[in-house]
């Protein structure tokens, strides 16, 4: 059988599938508060419900997972606002390698490339970012100067079209792109089965699997 190596933990997988489904929820209903001519869809209110539902979930989860696995926590926390010389490498052959398939353009990458790095920076920031503003809004809408809502409901905005453009990369990067393949041991199988192809983590990320082969070579002696 071909060799395969962890990439993501059970607990990870738990919370990001979770945090993606509230996400899309808030996404999908904050689309309908967003766009005028969907307002008719948010009739009885039921976006609102469901928009305080989801992001009752969106902050709980994150919350409930950190003082479990707080060493995963600030690993990735500090992988997320690491940024140096090696992320131009990556920026300079992104172009080559996504649009023209072009493996041989791409450095060698850690566990998280610099895309994914962005991604999940957008992800802790604008985080913290919908939950203030949002939690502005829902709690303090008569008590607050109408200036400052609409400075949240701004924001808010901002927040959310950054992140949903975001999103559909993210899915398309993760899911469809034909590098990202064969799902079943591909990038997918990373998020569905915590497990990549050897083959995979080598020619997507090859300083982490040089690294954590080192460390398994080290464990057996
Ligand atoms: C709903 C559709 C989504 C799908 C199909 C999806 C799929 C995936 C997959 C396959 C990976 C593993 C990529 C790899 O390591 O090679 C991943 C990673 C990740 N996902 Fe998602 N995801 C979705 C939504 C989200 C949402 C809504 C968020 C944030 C709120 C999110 C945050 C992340 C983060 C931070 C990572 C790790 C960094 C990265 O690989 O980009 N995902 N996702
Ligand atoms: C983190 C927790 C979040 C909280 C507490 C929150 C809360 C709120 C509240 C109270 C409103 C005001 C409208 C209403 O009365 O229902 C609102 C509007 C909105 N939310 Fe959120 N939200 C959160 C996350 C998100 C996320 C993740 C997205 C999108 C990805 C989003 C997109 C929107 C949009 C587009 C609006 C409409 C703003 C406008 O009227 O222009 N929210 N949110």
């Amino acid at each position: 059988m071909e060799t395969e190596i962890e990439r993501y933990r059970k607990p990870t997988r738990i919370l990001h599938w979770i945090h993606a489904g509230a996400f899309v929820a808030l996404f999908l209903t904050g689309l309908i508060l967003f766009v005028p001519p969907l307002g008719f869809l948010a009739q009885d209110s039921w976006t609102r419900v469901i928009h305080r539902v989801a992001a009752i979930l969106f902050v709980v989860a994150p919350l409930i997972y950190i003082p479990l696995n707080w060493k995963a926590t600030l690993r990735g926390i500090k992988d997320a606002f690491s940024w140096g010389g090696k992320d131009m490498g990556w920026m300079q052959a992104a172009p080559r390698y996504y649009f023209l398939s072009d493996e041989e353009a791409m450095p060698p990458q850690e566990h998280m490339n610099t895309g994914q790095k962005l991604w999940w920076l957008m992800v802790i920031v604008f985080g913290v970012i919908f939950a203030i503003t949002g939690v502005i809004m829902w709690f303090a809408k008569t008590a607050a100067p109408i200036a400052l809502l609409q400075w949240m409901v701004i924001i808010h905005d901002v927040a959310f079209i950054a992140t949903g453009s975001m999103l559909f990369v993210h899915i398309y990067l993760s899911v469809v792109h034909p590098l990202m393949r064969p799902l079943r041991t591909g990038a997918w199988s990373s998020m569905a089965r915590g497990k990549v192809s050897a083959d995979y983590a080598r020619s997507h990320h090859a300083k982490w699997y040089d690294r954590v082969s080192k460390e398994k070579e080290a464990e057996l002696h």
